[in-house]
């Protein structure tokens, strides 16, 4: 594998990031109800989307969101989304999303990154927990919700 790059999406790179192929199981894990429900509602211009691209192919995807006045506290400095297309799993493509927009929360001065996952199988616990995120909480639809402190 090259060396991995994020970049802001782009009319290049966006239809690619919006067509990532998942493997089998994981597409119900990508959008936890607690997400959804708030997508409605949250402020487009607080998101930080980013693909990540191996040469010159998207391979993952990643979008957090900022905003320090959210109502909710697991909103004000999370991971919205991230997937990894099937083939480039297991590479550190995720583990490289994740540390770069930990080092974008730090730099806007937030002392935590949040996520919040459904837990089961083929979903992404062990993946949150090997990067040293630990669970806080849970939500009212059962989904864990874990913090990594920066
Ligand atoms: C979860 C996901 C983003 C992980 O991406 P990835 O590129 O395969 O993960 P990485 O290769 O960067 O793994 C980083 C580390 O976590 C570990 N890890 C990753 N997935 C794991 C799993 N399912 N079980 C145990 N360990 C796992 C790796 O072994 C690696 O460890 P290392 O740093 O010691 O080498 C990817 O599987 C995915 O896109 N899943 C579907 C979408 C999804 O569930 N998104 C989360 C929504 S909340």
């Amino acid at each position: 594998m090259a060396e991995l790059r994020l970049e802001e999406l782009s009319a290049k790179t966006i239809v690619a990031a919006n067509s990532l192929t998942l493997r089998p199981g994981q597409e119900q894990f990508v959008t936890p109800v607690s997400y959804s429900i708030a997508d409605a509602v949250i402020d487009p211009g607080t998101t930080w989307s980013r693909v990540v691209l191996d040469d010159d192919e998207v391979v993952g995807f990643i979008r957090g969101n900022f905003d320090p006045d959210a109502e909710h506290e697991e909103f004000r400095s999370c991971i919205w989304r991230i997937n990894v297309s099937a083939d480039a799993q297991g590479r550190g493509v995720g583990k490289f999303a994740v540390m770069g927009l930990a080092d974008e929360a730090r730099n806007r001065g937030f002392e935590q990154l949040t996520v919040i996952w459904e837990p089961g199988e083929d979903g992404p616990e062990s993946f949150f927990l090997h990067l040293g995120f630990t669970i806080i909480g849970q939500t009212q639809y059962g989904e864990n919700l874990g913090a990594l402190k920066l």
